[in-house]
Parts: structure tokens; sequence; C-alpha cells
């Protein structure tokens, strides 16, 4: 379920009779997992309220780390998934201050390795699963080689001071409307 749904005319019962139905589906075995993406903290804890399932949250990436977000989530028992983590370089909406940091360049020439395989190193060693894309078989087989080495204190000391900024707005996609500027200043 997306943030839309729940925030959509500000009618919580909106949220609650969605969940319910999702959990529905979940119990007669039609769908194996359910969750949201996109949720702030306040809407998560709406939702865990009234939850008999508790739900799987996205998005968030080495230049946008949701921080508050990753620590309300774990402390609820919601994972984490971290949808283009490599901040969909080439996307419309997307940016290139992942795979473009200097920080995170300087930590993989050091190491011997890519920025995309240090930045996804850091989302998994974050405890977050991932979810990026590739169209290259070589940049497919780099994205996955990244179990055989760990950071430094030091350099995940530096990762967590990457400068953070929101890649893509919600207001960007959808328009400045009062919902949508809202979530985008809660997040
Ligand atoms: P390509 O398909 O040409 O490899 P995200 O997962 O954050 O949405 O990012 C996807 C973007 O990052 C795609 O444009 C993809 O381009 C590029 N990408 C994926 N893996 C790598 C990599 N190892 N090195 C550089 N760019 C990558």
């Amino acid at each position: 379920m997306n943030f839309f749904y729940s925030k959509k005319k500000k009618k919580s019962k909106d949220l609650k009779s969605v969940w319910e139905a999702m959990e529905e589906c979940k119990k007669l075995g039609l769908a194996r997992g359910i969750g949201v993406s996109n949720f702030t903290c306040s809407m998560l804890e709406e939702l865990l309220s009234f939850a008999e399932i508790p739900p799987a949250v996205n998005q968030m990436n080495p230049a946008w780390q949701l921080k508050k977000l990753r620590d309300f989530c774990k402390a609820k028992g919601v994972h984490v998934t971290a949808y283009s983590p490599l901040g969909a370089a080439r996307a419309k909406w997307g940016d290139n201050r992942v795979l473009g940091s200097d920080v995170i360049e300087e930590i993989a020439l050091a190491r011997g390795k890519t920025t995309a395989q240090i930045s996804l190193r850091w989302v998994y060693e974050q405890g977050v699963s991932i979810v990026t894309k590739s169209y290259n078989k070589e940049r497919m087989r780099q994205n996955l080689d990244i179990f055989d080495f760990c950071l430094t204190e030091e350099e995940l000391e530096k990762m967590s001071h990457l400068p953070q900024r929101k890649g893509v707005t919600f207001a960007s996609l959808l328009g400045p409307h009062d919902i949508v500027l809202e979530i985008d200043a809660e997040l």
C-alpha cells in the first residue's frame, strides 16, 4: 500500500479498511506478504495501532538515510527495504548523488570496489534489504558481489556524514497538493 491510500481525504478509516482487506488477502493465502511504501513515522504509528499483521516499508539510500524512520521501524519490528539504493541514477526522478559521491568513491578506490558496491554494502550493513536494478549483466554481477568485505568503523562514520537531501519530492511527481506537501515535510 502506498502512502497515498492512507492520507487520501485524511480519513484514517480508509487506511484501516484497506489494511484489513490486505490482511484478509494474506489470511486467505492470496498474498505471501503485505506491506507499505513511503509511509512516515506517524502514518506507520497509526497503521500499527490496529494492524494484526505488521507491514514492510521502503525507500532509503546513502544520500537519504532516513535514520529516524529506520530506528522507528526497527523498534516496531517493521522491515525496511531500500528501493533505488543507488539513487535511480539514470531515471527521470533520480540523480547522481550516490554514484557520483566523492566520499563513496574515495572509499571504493581504497577498497578496490566500485562506488555502487560500497553503497550497496552500506545499505546491507544497515540491516536493510536491497532492490536495485541494472540492465547490464556485468553490473548485475558486481551488485551481487558485496558479501566478501565489511566497511570499517571509519568508513561507516564517513558514510553517516554524507550530505542528506531527499532525492525526489512527492510534490515534484504529483503536484503541490496539501497532502503531498504535508508528507514531503514530514519525511
Ligand atoms: P544500468 O541499467 O545501465 O546498469 P537504482 O537501483 O538506485 O534505481 O539505480 C538503477 C540505476 O543505476 C540504473 O540506471 C543502472 O543503470 C545503474 N546501475 C545499477 N548498477 C550499477 C553499477 N554497479 N554501477 C553503475 N551504475 C549502476
